[in-house]
């Protein structure tokens, strides 16, 4: 549909764990049922629209360090008092291997990721560098990157320094205007 979509595109490898698809089914039949809207165990939320609460440097998912946080550490805790989930079985090895390759690979929510309320994206027609145009609308912008939305739903987040003049301008105005969610 897009032209533009193969170049611009921050694309991820065919073997990406996606966190709607293969993380979302896992907190739901194992961990939400102590760990969701009304019922937030441990002060935890893991439901998609608060679960970057916890995603972050210091937090329980350290993106890119599955080692770091309490996240991975109570789920493959050998002491049963401090294990997660605190009854029934453990996580199958193939489930924890799900949760570490998708923090792994940078804890992203994807297409669940939550478009926060009174911020609205701005659609707009980006272009890049190479002059490709692409039609997305901008979420958030996170450090150096732009957090686009494209039309099919997926979620890049692309260097902002990679697009052209204007492009880099309204995604400036568009951070200046809105105030960063901590
Ligand atoms: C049967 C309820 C239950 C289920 C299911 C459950 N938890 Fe918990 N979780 C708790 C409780 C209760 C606490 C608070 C423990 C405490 O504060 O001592 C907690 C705390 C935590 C903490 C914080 C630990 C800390 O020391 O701060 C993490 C991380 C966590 N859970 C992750 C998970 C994950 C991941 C799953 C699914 C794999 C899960 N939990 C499933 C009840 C549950």
């Amino acid at each position: 549909m897009f032209e533009g979509v193969v170049l611009l595109a921050f694309t991820l490898p065919a073997s990406a764990v996606e966190f709607g698809k293969d993380v979302l089914p896992i907190l739901k039949s194992s961990c939400n049922k102590c760990h969701r809207d009304g019922k937030e165990k441990g002060d935890l939320n893991l439901e998609p629209h608060r679960i970057r609460k916890h995603i972050g440097s210091g937090l329980q998912i350290v993106p890119g360090r599955p080692n770091s946080g309490l996240f991975m550490k109570v789920i493959e805790s050998d002491d049963p008092d401090n294990r997660m989930p605190p009854k029934g079985s453990r996580l199958s090895e193939k489930e924890v291997n799900i949760l570490k390759l998708w923090i792994t690979q940078g804890a992203e929510l994807g297409d669940q990721e939550p478009v926060p309320a009174g911020k609205p994206p701005l659609e707009a027609v980006w272009t890049n560098q190479a002059g490709k145009k692409i039609k997305a609308a901008l979420l958030r912008v996170e450090g150096d990157k732009a957090v686009l939305k494209m039309a099919n739903g997926k979620i890049y987040k692309y260097p902002i320094s990679n697009l052209d003049a204007e492009s880099q301008k309204k995604v400036k105005e568009f951070a200046g205007n809105v105030e960063q969610e901590g």
